[in-house]
């Protein structure tokens, strides 16, 4: 690929910044910028030329749809067809917020790439002032994903955007580290009942709340792909690919006991070891020196009494991973309560499936 000449705007030229960063927006070009979640890599939701570029920079497969980003909920109605009761009702609750909901999208509003063919288009307004005031001041609707190459851990700094993308895109806007450090939730609403299609930023707790006990809500991710691709059955196309995998093999140890838990964890890496491995441990800070006599690479992910703050640190964990060159990681599991469950949901997948229930 062609490289470009990646603009960075530190966070001290903040307002330089955002006017640039929307004029490359208006004009095409496709610019980084901190969300709430994580950072995203932003182009002109109608142009395919935009769209195209973000595909490309990223790598990423073209039956991946985008999210659409706006500044504030007035800009959905020239997106998409109609918004129901419950929909209106968690638009009401959770914008600008890390939600995004899959919506029939008004033919021709944005480039087809954007939907990959879908009528169905995916919108979320984002909790960060510097991401809205940026979507705002292009004049656009913002297609982003995140701000990655494709299979890599999401960035939620500017630096890991530009380890990712520098030369494949025109900017990127630091607005330092994001806040929830894992994407949004996306729910589609079919027939009455509330579809999670990827766990994220907003629980389910907190959907359960909003709604009240007579709105059904299933967590579609879960379901195996044989029940999948019935009629009506809603789907995440990017739930399909691995995501998030560190380059070394990874096992995850989950279990209600802690002592236990620990345990397995610590005879997984031993076991790796002996075989010749550099093997790494990625644990919560209160159960870190347990592993002391193991291995020097352990990596600290947040407080097992805090599930936010692994949220926050796990995608800066796994990227440490790679910088260590870990060819084995051991990594214990959380709490699937709260956040916990899209923190668990992106554990599995850095793990492949490899996981160990004690
Ligand atoms: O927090 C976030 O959501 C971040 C920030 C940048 O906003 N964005 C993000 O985008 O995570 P991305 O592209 O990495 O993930 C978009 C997800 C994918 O799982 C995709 O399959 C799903 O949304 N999606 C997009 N359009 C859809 C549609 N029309 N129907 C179903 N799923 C859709
Ligand atoms: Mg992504």
């Amino acid at each position: 690929m062609i490289m470009k000449e990646t603009h960075y705007w530190p966070a001290t030229e903040s307002e330089a910044g955002l006017n640039e960063a929307a004029a490359a927006l208006a004009a095409g070009g496709v610019i980084a910028f901190p969300t709430e979640t994580v950072y995203g890599l932003g182009g002109d939701a109608r142009s395919s030329a935009a769209v195209q570029s973000i595909f490309k920079a990223k790598g990423r497969p073209s039956d991946n749809p985008l999210i659409v980003h706006l500044a504030g909920p007035e800009a959905l109605g020239v997106l998409v067809e109609r918004v129901n009761e419950i929909e209106r009702t968690l638009i009401a609750n959770f914008w600008p917020g890390p939600l995004t909901l899959v919506l029939p999208v008004r033919p021709g509003a944005v480039s087809p790439l954007v939907t990959a063919g879908l009528d169905t288009v995916a919108v979320r307004v984002p909790a960060h002032d510097m991401a809205r005031r940026l979507i705002a001041m292009s004049g656009c609707p913002v297609a982003a994903p995140s701000a990655n190459l494709s299979g890599r851990p999401s960035p939620t700094e500017a630096h890991h955007v530009m380890e990712d993308l520098d030369g494949r895109i025109d900017g990127v806007l630091d607005g330092g580290p994001t806040g929830v450090g894992l994407e949004s939730t996306v729910v589609r609403v079919l027939d009455g009942s509330v579809h999670i299609l990827r766990p994220g930023g907003v629980t389910l707790e907190q959907l359960q709340q909003a709604l009240g006990p007579n709105v059904p809500i299933t967590e579609q991710h879960t379901i195996s792909t044989d029940a999948v691709g019935q009629a009506e059955t809603p789907r995440s196309p990017g739930v399909k690919y691995t995501h998030y995998a560190p380059r070394g093999d990874m096992l995850l140890v989950t279990g209600g006991n802690s002592e236990r838990l620990i345990s397995a964890a610590q005879h997984a890496a031993e076991e790796a070891r002996r075989q010749g491995r550099r093997v790494g441990v990625l644990t919560p800070a209160e159960h870190a020196d347990r592993y002391r006599n193991i291995t020097h690479d352990i990596i600290v992910c947040g407080s097992i009494h805090a599930p936010e703050t692994a949220a926050h640190a796990l995608y800066a964990a796994l990227r440490e991973c790679d910088e260590r060159g870990l060819d084995y990681i051991v990594a214990e599991g959380y709490p699937e309560t709260g956040i916990g469950a899209a923190l668990m949901n992106r554990l599995r997948k850095a793990a492949g499936g490899h996981e160990l229930t004690v």
